[in-house]
């Protein structure tokens, strides 16, 4: 056969297909989410995601310690609290559970890269993500409150803030108030692309902020949607926002690669609790190769074009990334 191109040749050994490889992968763009709440000693395997913890703020070193001896230096919190009200108050408490993980983390771990979600529906007894209006989320007193704890978190030693809201104008809000109170370097990740997506179903169980009447998508987007999500980003970097997110990741890495195309600011996409649980759930019915599965997810979203991957696998990602099992 007179063949002039053969890819097969590019892909003959290990040394050649590394060298040729297109996608390279570092642990410093891993993000790991975590959960702290509200009590003492206190650490709670979640049931939906096993494998990940809640932890008071007491407990929450060890797993500190060991993210940094893998090497994944950026963690995002989510906050527990204890008490829940119809505005979210402890979301903006001085002592909230976020504001003295992030005091304890900061003093104990200073080379870890603290990041916040900033978000009312941990912190609301109806879960819904601001201030209810009747049945709906009141948009610009919401902002409020968004900015309200942003600032908060800032003072309290935040690196980052990530609002994933998705109320209108967050961006500008949060930019605004950080900047007058003297963070205007605090950068702003900006949970941009997010959709109205059942793939948060694990994550809600974690936090109990599922919604307790109704559903949430009258602020987060139709997963029917491309062009929105083009719209979307350019909004929040238009208002300040320094990263901006797609998230989910697995299925919607249609957006990251728009995203990533019309924006100069780095892309982040966030490898949600519905992807980690059902990889789980069919990696111990011994269906599927756990390991391999998660880093090809990983792979796949650097490869549509993120900058940054969010993962409940970060440890485990971080490692093989070091051991050059991937990029
Ligand atoms: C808070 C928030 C959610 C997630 C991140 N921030 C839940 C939601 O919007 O319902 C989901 C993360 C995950 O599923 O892993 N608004």
């Amino acid at each position: 056969m007179d063949l002039t191109q053969r890819p097969r040749r590019l892909r003959g050994s290990e040394s050649i297909r590394r060298m040729v490889r297109e996608t390279r992968v570092d642990p410093a763009s891993l993000i790991y989410p975590m959960f702290v709440m509200d009590g003492t000693n206190l650490v709670e395997e979640i049931p939906s995601l096993p494998g990940q913890y809640r932890y008071t703020v007491d407990r929450m070193s060890e797993e500190l310690e060991r993210l940094s001896r893998v090497g994944v230096s950026n963690v995002m919190l989510f906050g527990i609290p204890a008490e829940k009200d119809s505005v979210g108050s402890q979301a903006y408490a001085e002592d909230g559970v976020v504001q003295r993980a992030l005091g304890m983390a900061k003093n104990q771990f200073p080379d870890l890269y603290l990041i916040t979600d900033v978000c009312m529906c941990e912190y609301t007894s109806h879960g819904h993500c601001g201030v209810l209006h009747g049945h709906d989320v009141d948009n610009d007193q919401t902002l409020e409150l968004l900015a309200k704890t942003a600032l908060s978190h800032a003072r309290a030693g935040a690196d980052m803030v990530a609002p994933s809201d998705m109320m209108d104008g967050r961006i500008r809000a949060i930019r605004e108030c950080l900047d007058s109170n003297g963070f205007s370097s605090l950068p702003i990740m900006s949970y941009a692309v997010k959709y109205a997506s059942s793939f948060y179903g694990p994550f809600r169980e974690a936090a109990g902020s599922a919604p307790s009447f109704g559903d949430r998508k009258s602020y987060q987007m139709d997963f029917h949607n491309r062009r929105e999500g083009r719209k979307e980003a350019l909004l929040d970097v238009a208002e300040g926002a320094d990263i901006v997110m797609v998230k989910p990741a697995m299925s919607y890495l249609d957006l990251v690669r728009d995203v990533r195309e019309i924006v100069d600011v780095p892309v982040a996409t966030y490898s949600v609790s519905g992807e980690y649980a059902m990889v789980k759930a069919a990696a111990q019915r011994g269906w599927i190769d756990e390991e391999k599965i998660f880093c090809e997810m990983a792979v796949s979203a650097y490869r549509a074009g993120a900058d940054i991957y969010l993962s409940y696998y970060a440890k485990e990602l971080a490692q093989f990334m070091r051991e050059g099992r991937i990029g």
